[in-house]
């Protein structure tokens, strides 16, 4: 369209047309133009003129929210009110999930929907399965909100009483209320089971390993090739190929480490799409950097810390980029990893020997098959 255009422009200071010809071609330019900022005004596209440089980010609450952030850490009673809290009541708590206190190594919240009990059926018997090692503390649970299906909740409450597994808050349960889901789970994990070296958030349609984030969370930086790393030594004036030692490293205590595939996007502005984001909600051309939402860990200490500091931020409807928006304020730099997926990447017992999570696992069973077979390979 914008060629067309161009074509047309040109052609109107070209000489070699007739001037009734130049009269048409003016017309049709001129309502090619006049098409084109209505449906930049229609579509709400225009907007991306209005927007504010990310360089001058300010979300409410403005100013420096971390001081609030230690004293809420240090059960200081803080110096200014929050102004944002989700007070949702839980229907079901998992309170005897974390009860023992025993020190765990991993806590597992997924997000899941109501109807979607065979994914979580699934999950419980492959990368959520809480005995999968025997010296690694696990717990695993689902974060669900409110339906409206009386028939479905019963069958909620039967599974619940099943599993013991299932932390529903009163909150209604839709795509939009997304962050209000992850930011319950955030505060079920900081009151109920804090008792976790890290925390893994992510979706019911993912494959995980547990396994290789496992492995990973030990030397994010060195993952994967701390496992393979091979060193070269003479001995006796022969090549030896020796395998390095793995047990000699783990994230120190005490760090705030926000990890998964991490993006920095622009706001949408065409009405159109299911992520338009109009100026009044969000006027820069850019997010900050945050972990996509479909699966992201955190240590105790990032997740502590922005909870808190949900407590002084404004509700934000995208939750990856209400992370984003917290670890940010809070001055949590995302570490990013090639080994989070975004997309579903294509199976192959090579393509997931070092992955930690793939998205688009919609169908139990594919999921099922896929972890079993890479279970049986020693890498989920
Ligand atoms: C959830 O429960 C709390 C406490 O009972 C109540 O104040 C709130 O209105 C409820 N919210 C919804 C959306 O039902
Ligand atoms: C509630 O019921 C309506 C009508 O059946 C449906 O469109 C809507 O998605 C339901 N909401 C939830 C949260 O299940
Ligand atoms: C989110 O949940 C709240 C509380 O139940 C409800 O009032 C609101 O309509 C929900 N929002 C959306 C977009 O579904």
């Amino acid at each position: 369209m914008v060629m067309k255009m161009i074509r047309s422009v040109k052609a109107l200071f070209s000489s070699k047309y007739s001037k009734q010809c130049v009269w048409r071609i003016k017309f049709k330019s001129v309502l090619l133009l006049i098409a084109v900022v209505t449906f930049l005004y229609i579509s709400e596209m225009i907007n991306h003129f209005y927007e504010v440089d990310f360089k001058k980010f300010q979300y409410p609450l403005e100013g420096n929210i971390e001081k609030y952030v230690m004293q809420l850490r240090d059960n200081k009673i803080p110096s200014k009110q929050p102004i944002n809290v989700y007070k949702y009541e839980y229907i079901t708590d998992c309170l005897q999930k974390c009860q023992d206190k025993t020190p765990l190594r991993l806590v597992i919240v997924i997000k899941s929907a109501i109807p979607n009990f065979e994914r979580r059926y699934v999950i419980r018997r492959t990368w959520g399965y809480e005995k999968r090692f025997s010296d690694v503390g696990i717990r695993t649970v689902f974060l669900l909100g409110n339906g409206n299906d009386t028939k479905l909740q019963a069958k909620i409450e039967r599974e619940y009483l099943l599993y013991r597994d299932i932390v529903q808050a009163n909150f209604t349960d839709t795509y939009y209320n997304n962050t209000i889901k992850t930011m319950v789970g955030f505060k079920w994990a900081v009151s109920k089971c804090p008792y976790s070296k890290f925390y893994l958030f992510s979706d019911d349609d993912m494959y995980i390993s547990t396994k290789n984030l496992l492995r990973y969370v030990r030397h994010p930086t060195k993952y994967p090739e701390y496992l393979t790393d091979v060193e070269n030594t003479i001995n006796n004036g022969r090549l030896k190929r020796m395998k390095r030692q793995l047990v000699d490293f783990d994230l120190p205590d005490g760090i705030r480490f926000y990890s998964g595939y991490v993006k920095q996007t622009s706001p949408f502005r065409n009405r159109f799409s299911k992520f338009h984001m109009p100026l009044e909600e969000y006027k820069y051309d850019s997010y900050p950097l945050y972990a996509t939402a479909g699966a992201y860990i955190l240590s105790k200490d990032a997740l502590i810390d922005m909870h808190y500091a949900s407590l002084y931020t404004k509700h934000f409807r995208f939750d990856d980029v209400y992370l984003g928006i917290l670890a940010h304020k809070i001055g949590i730099l995302p570490y990013h990893s090639n080994y989070f997926h975004l997309f579903k990447v294509k199976y192959s017992p090579q393509n997931y020997e070092y992955i930690i999570a793939s998205h688009g696992y919609h169908d139990p069973e594919e999921l099922l098959q896929v972890w079993n077979k890479q279970r049986e390979l020693g890498s989920a």
